[in-house]
């Protein structure tokens, strides 16, 4: 059996890919799935994260598989038949190594800030899936708790043709606090509102992802 593959992609820089990479992969891994990850972005982010991770104590296993160019492929199959879910985090543009994560996926994660930047940037990145013929999902993320600006943000999203997740990320510094020590949000804080928003949202890709072909 061959895992499920979700891609994390979004043009927009700082949008929230790799936040997103590393807490649900670790979500994914404290529910006792087997986890692989793969970094495609040159800048390595999730790669340093991964490195901080090695000393932690007791940490969930989780693979990683650091890779470019025209082997993104090949590393996503090859991570794919030996792990339940594989995660992997791109690069912030277009270009090949991001439609080919984008096309190895079952489905196509895009986080996406209340701004208009993020709006436009998430028009792009929604049109590339539906071009590799790939489900896709729009995650809220930075969100304000409520208001008018969440709504109004939340339909200017759905204009956009793609599903948004009815779970939500807030602005949380405790996300960055635990990717800079290595660990997950369900590792640094179990029981922080943080956490809770990010087991809702690993519970409603895992519902979308549907059952296992
Ligand atoms: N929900 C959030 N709450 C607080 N900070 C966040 C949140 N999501 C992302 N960030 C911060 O925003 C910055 C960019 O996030 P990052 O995941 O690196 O984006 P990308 O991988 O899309 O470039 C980082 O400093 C990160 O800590
Ligand atoms: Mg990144």
């Amino acid at each position: 059996m061959t895992a499920r593959v979700v891609t994390v992609a979004q043009q927009k820089g700082g949008a929230g890919k790799t936040t997103l990479a590393a807490h649900l992969a670790v979500a994914w891994a404290r529910e006792g799935y087997k986890v692989g990850v793969v970094d495609i972005d040159p800048q390595a982010s999730l790669t340093k994260w991964f490195a901080e991770r090695a000393r932690v104590k007791d940490a969930v296993p989780i693979e990683l598989r650091c890779v470019g160019g025209w082997r993104v492929q090949s590393e996503v199959e090859k991570l794919a038949r030996t792990v339940d879910l594989v995660v992997v985090d791109s690069p912030p543009h277009a270009e090949t190594e991001s439609k080919i994560a984008v096309r190895a996926a079952d489905l196509v994660l895009i986080p996406a800030q209340p701004s208009p930047m993020d709006l436009w940037a998430t028009k792009a990145t929604i049109d590339l899936a539906r071009s590799e013929k790939r489900a896709a999902l729009v995650v809220l993320n930075r969100m304000p708790a409520r208001g008018k600006l969440a709504e109004q943000m939340r339909g200017k999203y759905a204009e956009l043709g793609a599903p948004v997740a009815e779970a939500v990320l807030g602005s949380r510094v405790a996300f960055a606090a635990a990717l800079l020590e290595g660990v997950g949000i369900s590792e640094h804080a179990p029981s922080s509102a943080a956490a809770q928003e990010m087991a809702a949202l690993a519970a409603e890709i895992f519902r979308r992802l549907g059952p296992e072909q």
